[in-house]
C-alpha cells in the first residue's frame, strides 16, 4: 500500500459526516465476481448484453436469459464479501454512510451494510414479467451454465417470472434513483469505488456532488469515465484500499 496515496486519501476523508459511497462491478472483484468490461475476463467480452441483457431478447425468448441469470444468482450467492464490503459495513456503524450500488450481488448487505440502494436491481428478486407479483427464490441454482430452461410461471397470471434487475433498454426504479440523488446531494464527502463510469444514468450521479464541490475520492486500479471528478483518485483495489482507509482513519 503506497503511503503517500493512503495519506492523500485519509486528507479527503477525515472529518467526513454524510459519505455517499457509489459502487460497481470492481466493488465485488476481489470477492471472485466478474466485472463487466475488464480486458478478457470482463462479463460482456463473451455475453452479448442485447442477447442476455435486455428487455427486447426477454421478449422474444425468456429460456437463455433465466438459465443465465439463475446460473449467476448461484455464483453470486456463494461468492463471500471481501474485506472492502466489510470494512464499509465497519464505518457505516461509526458514520452517516449510504451506499449507491450498481451491483446485483448482495455482497454490501452480507457484509453487514443496511443502508443499500440497488440501482439496477439484485439477483435475488424476482417477480411476474406482466402483473409484477413478487417470486421467492427457492434458491435453486444451476451449478453449470445451461443453454436454457424456462422460468417459472406466476401463480397468479402464469406469465413468466423475470429476474428483478434493469436491463438495457429499461428505466431505473424510480424511488431507488431519487435515493441515489439524495445521496450525492447531501453527502460531505463521495467516494466512487469499482466502476467505469460508462453506463448512463448511473454514472451522471457523482456530477450532482462534483457540481456542488463535494470532495470525490475514487478507488480503482485504472482510471476510468470518473476519474475527471475525483479529487483524488486512488490507484488501488476495494479490498485492498478500503480497510487501510478505515484503519486510518481509527473508526
Ligand atoms: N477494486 C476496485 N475496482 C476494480 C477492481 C477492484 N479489485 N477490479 C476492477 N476494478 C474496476 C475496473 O478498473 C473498472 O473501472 O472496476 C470497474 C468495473 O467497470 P465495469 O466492468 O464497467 O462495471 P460497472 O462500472 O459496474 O458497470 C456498470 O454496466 O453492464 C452494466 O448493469 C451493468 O451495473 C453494470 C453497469
Amino acid at each position: 500500500m503506497d503511503t503517500e496515496d493512503l495519506n492523500s486519501a485519509l486528507a479527503l476523508v477525515r472529518g467526513a459526516r454524510r459519505i455517499e459511497v457509489f459502487t460497481g462491478a470492481g466493488m465485488s472483484a476481489e470477492s471472485g465476481l466478474e466485472t463487466y468490461r475488464d480486458e478478457r475476463t470482463g462479463v460482456w467480452s463473451t455475453v452479448d448484453p442485447r442477447a442476455m441483457a435486455s428487455i427486447s431478447a426477454w421478449a422474444r425468448d425468456p429460456e437463455p436469459m433465466w438459465a443465465w441469470y439463475r446460473w449467476r444468482a448461484g455464483i453470486a450467492a456463494r461468492a463471500e464479501p471481501n474485506a472492502g464490503h466489510r470494512a464499509l459495513a465497519h464505518w457505516a456503524d461509526r458514520a452517516d454512510l449510504h451506499i449507491t450500488t450498481q451491483n446485483i450481488d448482495d455482497l454490501h448487505e452480507r457484509a453487514g451494510s443496511v443502508d443499500v440502494t440497488h440501482l439496477h436491481g439484485s439477483l435475488f428478486d424476482y417477480r411476474c414479467t406482466i402483473c409484477s407479483k413478487p417470486w421467492r427464490d427457492d434458491g435453486n441454482y444451476p451449478a453449470e451454465p445451461v443453454p436454457g430452461f424456462a422460468p417459472p410461471a406466476c401463480p397468479l397470471c402464469e406469465n413468466p417470472v423475470r429476474p428483478g434487475v434493469v436491463w438495457f433498454g429499461e428505466n431505473l426504479p424510480q424511488r431507488e434513483w431519487e435515493m441515489a440523488e439524495d445521496g450525492m446531494g447531501e453527502a460531505d464527502l463521495v467516494l466512487i469505488i469499482g466502476t467505469s463510469g460508462v453506463v448512463q444514468p448511473a454514472a451522471s450521479l457523482p456530477e450532482i456532488a462534483h457540481a456542488a464541490g463535494t470532495p470525490i475520492l475514487e478507488i480503482s486500479p485504472a482510471r476510468t469515465q470518473l476519474s475527471r471528478l475525483a479529487s483524488f483518485s486512488w490507484r488501488a483495489t476495494a479490498a485492498g484500499a478500503l480497510p487501510a482507509l478505515v484503519v486510518g482513519l481509527g473508526v
